[in-house]
């Protein structure tokens, strides 16, 4: 059995909103809508989504925070909703939109709570702790009280502050959100490392497909509720259509260029870009257009992942083009 195991899971909100001017209507809201998968131990997986997809809500019945609506959910054999004490133990969770650090208290006291709240044993906890202030650079800061902390200063604080009672899983819902790039970067290569070393479990929400590349061999793409991908990042090119751009720089300005295999999408002075399938191989078009075309120079370019995954959020194909550009 995975580690983490979800069968046709589902969240159903009823949210009031106001109808005309006296009457109130009721309207379900399905946050997610019947999504299966299982998660091996040691696994580090990403789950992404455009804005409402509800990635959130899978996170919080993740850590029994919410009650499922339907379907089954067990982590590590638990039923979070039933069983949240007894889960928490196992698991770690960081919200990036949210602290779970005491707001007026040093760093260092809100780690203190935590030992006694998870009862860690106090050599495990020393030693869990020396090693997140060493790696996530939290020394001169044990000090200072959360809210003086910086945006990426305090997102390592929390980071460090889930694993000091050394969860087997860690789910981190947008752990980069508002990071510059220095931060995004200690806190990606920490994680690489916990995952390595340690063998943690890790489900990562994001926006910053970076992270996931840099991450997440796997990755699930979830939209309305629903698993829309779930497999290897450069498989989203297959399933988006995604195309290669050929460009080509001629001797001169020319019509545009018509090869088989490949479609024009624009020009510019004496340089024109082709478009053509992502799976198929460049060679034999190169081959027709050097033989067609008084040629200059020509280059390839990979579809980016971006423009792939915009697409599949619903962005339309000129979107898609643009992006490419
Ligand atoms: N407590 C709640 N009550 C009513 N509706 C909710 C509640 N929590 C979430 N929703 C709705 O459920 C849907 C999914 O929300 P969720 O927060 O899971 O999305 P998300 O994928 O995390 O989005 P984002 O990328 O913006 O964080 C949205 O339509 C949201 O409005
Ligand atoms: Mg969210």
């Amino acid at each position: 059995m995975p580690f983490i195991e979800l069968d046709s899971l589902e969240k159903t909100f009823t949210v009031r909103r106001k109808a005309g001017l006296l009457r109130r209507e009721r309207k379900e809201v399905r946050a997610v809508d019947g999504i299966s998968f299982g998660v091996e131990r040691g696994e580090m997986v990403g789950y992404i989504g455009p804005n409402g997809a509800g990635k959130s809500t899978t996170i919080k019945m993740l850590t029994g925070i919410l009650t499922p609506s339907g379907g089954r959910l067990r982590v590590a054999g638990i039923d979070p909703a039933r069983e949240r004490t007894r889960l928490a133990q196992r698991i770690g969770v960081v919200f990036g939109q949210r602290t779970t650090l005491w707001w007026d208290l040093p760093l260092k006291d809100s780690y203190r709570l935590m030992h006694r709240m998870y009862r860690i044993p106090d050599a495990r906890y020393r030693e869990n702790l020396d090693r997140c202030v060493e790696l996530l650079e939290l020394g001169d800061l044990l000090d200072v009280p959360v809210r003086q902390l910086s945006l990426g200063q305090r997102m390592r604080g929390d980071v460090a502050a889930a694993l000091l009672h050394d969860p087997e899983v860690l789910y981190l819902d947008e752990p980069t959100i508002g990071l510059d790039v220095v931060s995004k970067g200690r806190v990606r290569e920490f994680l690489r490392d916990l995952n390595t070393t340690r063998g943690t479990t890790v489900l990562l929400t994001t926006h910053d497909l970076t992270d996931i590349e840099q991450l997440c061999s796997r990755v699930m793409v979830i939209d309305h509720g629903r698993l829309m991908y779930d497999g290897e990042l450069a498989g989203l090119h297959a399933v988006g259509e995604s195309e290669r751009l050929l460009v080509v720089d001629l001797e001169r300005e020319l019509p545009p260029i018509d090869v088989p295999g490949a479609r024009f999408v624009r020009a510019e002075g004496p340089r024109q870009w082709l478009a053509f399938p992502a799976t198929a191989s460049a060679a034999p078009l190169v081959a027709a257009v050097a033989s067609g075309y008084p040629l200059l120079d020509l280059s390839v370019r990979e579809p980016d992942i971006e423009a792939v995954i915009a697409k599949m959020y619903g962005g339309t194909r000129d979107e898609r083009r643009e992006s490419l550009r």
